[in-house]
């Protein structure tokens, strides 16, 4: 088993059959497979790790995605939109404490919104001629994509969520598809951002080969950035009878990724970091080499529940960026304040 890790660390690929016994290894080569890929992350990048400041700004969403706690027909939630003036804010205290990425996340907005997104994308770029701009807000038409990267975006974050159809179909309401997913993605490759993808690891009837399928569809398309956390049950969704997905499959991903995308960002994500303690620090053990605090006002983060349990305090957030560093020193990491564009090393 050994062997196909040192093969994929050589090539970068495997066959799905190699593939689907990584995913399904015992814990030896488990630890091998994780040591395989922190080797790799820090030939290209040393030890340290990018950080990308957060910003929740809606939980407005004409969609219904099944898994998800802000779906529109989740009448519980209080729903906000924070404003020009609260987006720059954010982003003034971020830069104060030394970020130099803002992520804009959120749920998807009615289309007549789009002018005021790249509006408010043209005055991030007008104050913050230095930082990364990064979007992840969600399905919109090609021009849309275009006159937001026009406005200053330089990265857009959007998970496929799953490469097969059919499931695709068991996560998402008929109107959404797999087709215009894909084709979305494709525009903002075309466009020139720096593109994220990735999938919720044991999503409702997700099998084993979906997830082959999945890595598949990630080593064609090549995404800069991949981006990969365990399904969370949220209680008022349809889907909240599921089982949480597995932090320990969630973190064999993280270094599949890392020995087939050497130069690629993978953060150590929030939802990993809700599911067990110590998330964090064995996603980055595992390969991972960013992660994103929270920057968003504190009075609306308990109202961004995309699932139940979602940790946003401490060195989850912004604030708790000194904890963060003691937590990243105590594996002998340290936060590195770059920009962290997505660039060939070797
Ligand atoms: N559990 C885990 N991740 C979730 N997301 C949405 N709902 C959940 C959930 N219940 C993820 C999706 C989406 C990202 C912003 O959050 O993958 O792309």
């Amino acid at each position: 088993m050994k062997q196909l890790v040192d093969i994929l660390r050589l090539n970068h690929h495997l066959d799905s059959s190699g593939y689907a016994a990584l995913l399904t290894c015992d814990s030896v080569t488990e630890q091998y497979l994780h040591g395989q890929a922190q080797q790799v992350t820090q030939q290209v990048f040393g030890k340290g790790i990018f950080v990308r400041g957060l910003i929740e700004l809606t939980n407005v969403c004409q969609n219904d995605c099944l898994y998800c706690g802000i779906r529109k027909s989740n009448s519980n939630v209080e729903r906000y939109l924070l404003t020009t003036e609260q987006v720059l804010q954010c982003c003034r205290q971020g830069y104060e404490l030394g970020f130099r990425t803002f992520v804009l996340q959120g749920g998807e907005l009615p289309r007549d919104k789009a002018p005021w997104l790249i509006e408010l994308v043209s005055s991030i770029r007008h104050h913050y001629p230095d930082c990364a701009i990064t979007l992840s807000l969600g399905e919109w038409p090609r021009e849309v994509y275009q006159q937001m990267r026009e406005a200053g975006a330089d990265r857009y974050l959007l998970r496929h969520e799953t490469h097969n159809a059919e499931h695709y179909g068991k996560l998402h309401p008929a109107e959404m598809s797999l087709y215009n997913r894909l084709q979305c993605l494709k525009w903002l490759k075309e466009l020139g951002y720096q593109v994220g993808t990735g999938i919720m690891v044991g999503s409702p009837r997700q099998t084993l080969n979906n997830i082959v399928e999945d890595i598949e569809f990630i080593e064609q398309f090549e995404p800069e950035m991949i981006g990969l956390g365990p399904f969370i049950p949220q209680h008022a969704t349809p889907l909240s009878k599921y089982p949480v997905g597995s932090a320990d499959l969630t973190t064999k991903l993280y270094s599949i990724f890392r020995l087939m995308f050497p130069c690629s960002l993978i953060p150590s994500t929030t939802a990993l970091n809700t599911i067990h303690p110590r998330g964090r620090i064995l996603g980055i053990i595992a390969g991972a080499n960013v992660v994103m605090p929270n920057l968003s006002p504190a009075a609306i983060r308990p109202s961004y529940a995309l699932y139940d349990g979602k940790v946003s305090s401490n060195a989850e957030a912004a604030e708790g960026i000194n904890e963060l560093e003691t937590q990243l020193s105590s594996i002998g990491y340290h936060i590195n304040w770059d920009r962290g564009d997505y660039k060939i090393t070797n």
